[in-house]
C-alpha cells in the first residue's frame, strides 16, 4: 500500500526525479515559483515511490515535475499524482496548465495537447537550452479547462 502526503522537502523529491531521468540536479535549488509538492511513499517501507510538483511562473501554470519510481509504474501512482497537480492548478485559477514533457503520449490520454515552441509561454528552461530539440526533445505540451 502507498499513500501520498503535500510535502515541503524538495531534497528527497530532486533525487528521485534524477533517478527517474528528469532535468534536475538534486544539489540545486528548489526551482523558482514552484507552490505545491507531494509525495507517495509505501505505508510500510516508507520508502518514497512518486513525486509531483506544480509551479506558477510569471502567470504560467506549470506541471513541473512528475516521477514514479521504476519497479512501482504502470500501478495508476502517477495518474493519480496528475489529478492532484492538475486538480490545484485549476482551484489556483487557471484556465490552461502547461508542461514540457518527455513522454507526450502519457499526457494525451489526460488531455494534454502538443503546442509549438514558438506558441507557448516562456515557462521552461527547456525553451532556451541549447540542447533543446538538438540532443534532448522534450515536448511542450498544454491542457485546457
Ligand atoms: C510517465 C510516468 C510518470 C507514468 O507513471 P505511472 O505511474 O507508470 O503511470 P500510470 O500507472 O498512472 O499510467 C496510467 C495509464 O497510462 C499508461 N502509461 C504509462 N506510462 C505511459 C507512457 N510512457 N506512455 C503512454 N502511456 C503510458 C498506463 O499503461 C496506464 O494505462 P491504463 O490506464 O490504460 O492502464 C512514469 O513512467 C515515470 O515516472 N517515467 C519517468 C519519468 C518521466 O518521464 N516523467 C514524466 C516527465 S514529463
Amino acid at each position: 500500500m502507498h499513500s501520498i502526503k503535500i510535502t515541503e522537502d524538495y531534497y528527497p523529491l530532486a533525487v528521485l526525479f534524477q533517478r527517474c531521468g528528469l532535468e534536475v540536479n538534486p544539489n540545486d535549488n528548489k526551482p523558482e515559483g514552484i507552490v505545491k509538492m507531494w509525495k507517495c511513499e509505501d505505508e510500510e517501507t516508507g520508502e518514497l515511490i512518486g513525486a509531483a510538483t506544480v509551479q506558477l511562473l510569471n502567470g504560467v501554470y506549470v506541471v513541473k515535475h512528475l516521477a514514479i519510481d521504476e519497479e512501482h509504474r504502470k500501478t495508476g501512482i502517477g495518474k493519480i499524482l496528475l489529478q492532484l497537480a492538475e486538480e490545484e492548478l485549476k482551484n489556483l485559477g487557471a484556465s490552461e496548465i502547461w508542461l514540457s514533457g518527455k513522454v507526450p503520449d502519457y499526457y494525451l490520454r489526460f488531455g494534454w495537447e502538443k503546442v509549438q515552441p514558438e506558441d507557448a509561454p516562456s515557462f521552461s528552461k527547456c525553451l532556451k537550452c541549447s540542447q533543446f530539440n538538438q540532443v534532448c526533445f522534450p515536448s511542450i505540451m498544454k491542457k485546457l479547462f
